[in-house]
C-alpha cells in the first residue's frame, strides 16, 4: 500500500538527517539544528523513538541563553561551511550569557515547544522516562517564554514583536516588506558576504539579494546591542508583532499550563501571561474587513493588511470566536474550490503572490499540520481532511520537499517540490498525520 511506502520513506529521512543527538532540516541548506524545525521533527520521531525527541529538545535548549533566549540556530558543528551567516557571522558570545558553546544566533523563532511538549506527553501518558523529562525541561520552556514577555513586549501588552523577518520563520514573506523598505543601506556600509543558499537552492524559489542585505543589516543592529538591549526596539526599523508568532505563544502558553496543572507545577505567571495576551490579540490582530488576523507593524503603528497563511495559525490557538472561525474555514474552502491545494502561504489573488517563492504563496507542510488540528478542534472536519489529503498528494506526487506550488494545473506539471530536498519536517508533519492508519 503506497502509503505504507510513503510512511517508511518519511522515517528514512529523519534517519537521514539524524546527527548524533539532533536532526538537521535538510543536508547542505540548513546543517546545523533549527528551533521551529526540531520542534515539529519531534513529531515524527515519536512514533519510532521517544528518546530521539528528548534528545533533540535537550539539544536545542543546551543552546538556551541565560536571559531565556532560545536561539534560532544551534550551531552544534563549527566546522560545516556550506551555510551563511554561520556562527562566526553571528557572534553570540558578544552576550555574555550565551553559551560558549554550542555557539548559537542571537534571535529567535516561533514557540512551539510547549505544545510540541504536550503533542508528546499525550501520545505516551505513561512513559516514566518521558515523565521526568517534562520535569526538567518545564522550567527551560516558561524561562524561554518570560523572555518573549520581557524583552519582546515593550508596551507591556502581552504581545511579543520580532526585529527581524527570521524569526518568523516566514522571511520572505510579502508582510515584511514595508517594514523592510524602511530600510536604505548605503554603499559600504555592509561588510563583504557571500549568500551560500542560492548555490544550493534555486534562486528564483529563495529570498532576493535586496532582502537579504536588509536581513544582514537588522542581524548587524541586534548584534550591535548584545541581542537583547532595549535599544533594538527602539532603533530597528523593522518591529512587527507577528500573529503566527503570538498565537503559538498563546497555544504553548496553554499546553505549559494544561501539563504544570497536572504535574503540580506552579502555573500563576503562565495564567497571567495567557490572560493578558488573548485579550489583547483578540484585540489588536483581528481585521473585520480581511475577515482575518492580521500582524500588527508596531513600528508603522498599524496592522499589515494581508491575507497571509500567519492569520489561519489562531484557529490552532483556540482564539477565533465561532463566527470567526467559520471566515477563515470559508476562505480555506473558497481555495478549494477555485482548484489551489490547501494552504498556500500567501494571498493568490495579490500582485505579490508569488508561486515558487518560499513564503510568498507556495505551500509548508507543518503549516497545513497546525491549519489541519485548528480546524479539526472548531468542527470543520471536512476542510481539515481536505488540508490533510493534499498535503498527501503533494508529498506523494513531488517527494519529500520544503515546500509546494498551490496551484493544481501547475503542480501536476511539477516533477518535485520546491526549495530543499530530504526535510525532515516534511516527513514529520506526515508521520504524525498518518502514523495510525
Ligand atoms: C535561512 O537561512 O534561510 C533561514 O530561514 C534563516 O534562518
Amino acid at each position: 500500500m503506497y502509503l505504507e511506502n510513503l510512511l517508511a520513506d518519511a522515517h528514512k529521512v529523519l534517519e537521514k538527517n539524524w546527527k548524533d543527538g539532533f536532526t538537521i532540516p535538510t543536508h547542505n541548506l540548513y546543517p546545523f539544528q533549527w528551533n521551529w524545525d526540531s520542534g515539529f521533527i519531534c513529531l515524527g520521531h515519536q512514533y519510532k523513538d521517544l528518546g530521539r525527541a528528548i534528545q533533540e529538545l535537550n539539544a536545542l535548549f543546551s543552546g538556551q541563553w541565560e536571559n531565556g533566549l532560545l536561539p534560532h540556530i544551534i550551531f552544534h558543528s563549527e566546522n560545516e561551511k556550506t551555510y551563511f551567516p554561520n556562527f562566526d557571522f553571528w557572534e553570540s558570545n558578544v552576550n555574555p550569557g550565551a553559551p560558549h558553546r554550542p555557539k548559537s544566533s542571537g534571535i529567535t523563532q516561533p514557540a512551539v515547544h510547549g505544545f510540541i511538549l504536550e503533542n508528546l506527553w499525550r501520545n505516551h501518558p505513561e512513559d516514566e522516562n518521558f515523565k521526568a523529562f517534562i520535569k526538567e525541561i518545564f522550567s527551560k520552556i516558561v524561562h524561554y517564554h518570560r523572555f518573549l514577555y520581557q524583552y519582546r513586549d515593550p508596551q507591556q501588552e502581552g504581545l511579543m514583536c520580532i526585529f527581524h523577518p527570521w524569526e518568523s520563520g516566514r522571511d520572505n514573506s510579502p508582510l515584511w516588506d514595508e517594514s523592510l523598505n524602511r530600510i536604505h543601506i548605503k554603499a559600504g556600509e555592509l561588510p563583504h558576504y557571500q549568500r551560500r543558499d542560492t548555490s544550493i537552492a534555486d534562486p528564483s524559489e529563495r529570498p532576493t539579494s535586496d532582502q537579504y542585505d536588509r536581513y544582514v543589516y537588522l542581524l548587524l543592529l541586534g548584534k550591535k546591542y548584545q541581542y537583547d538591549g532595549k535599544e533594538i526596539m527602539a532603533e530597528s526599523p523593522f518591529l512587527v508583532q507577528d500573529d503566527m508568532m503570538n498565537a503559538i505563544l498563546i497555544k504553548s502558553n496553554q499546553s505549559l499550563i494544561n501539563i504544570g496543572k497536572q504535574f503540580g507545577f506552579d502555573v500563576g505567571e503562565i495564567e497571567e501571561w495567557q490572560q493578558q495576551s488573548l485579550r489583547s490579540f483578540r484585540e489588536k490582530c483581528w481585521n473585520a474587513e480581511l475577515q482575518m488576523y492580521t500582524a500588527f507593524d508596531l513600528r508603522g503603528g498599524k496592522q499589515i493588511c494581508e491575507k497571509e497563511i500567519g492569520g489561519l495559525i489562531p484557529i490552532f490557538a483556540g482564539i477565533p470566536e465561532m463566527e470567526q472561525a467559520s471566515l477563515l474555514n470559508e476562505y480555506l474552502n473558497n481555495l478549494h474550490n477555485r482548484r489551489y491545494y490547501l494552504c498556500p502561504s500567501f494571498d493568490v489573488d495579490s500582485p505579490k503572490y508569488d508561486s515558487k517563492r518560499y513564503w510568498r504563496g507556495p505551500i509548508w507542510p507543518h503549516m497545513n499540520w497546525m491549519i489541519y488540528h485548528g480546524l479539526e478542534q472548531y468542527g470543520f472536519q471536512e476542510t481539515a481532511n481536505i488540508v490533510k489529503l493534499d498535503t498527501l498528494k503533494l508529498v506523494n506526487s513531488l517527494g519529500f520537499y520544503e515546500y509546494f506550488e498551490p496551484q493544481k494545473e501547475k503542480a501536476e506539471q511539477l516533477k518535485t517540490g520546491y526549495g530543499g530536498d530530504v526535510f525532515s519536517w516534511t516527513a514529520s508533519s506526515i508521520i504524525d498525520f498518518f502514523h495510525k492508519e
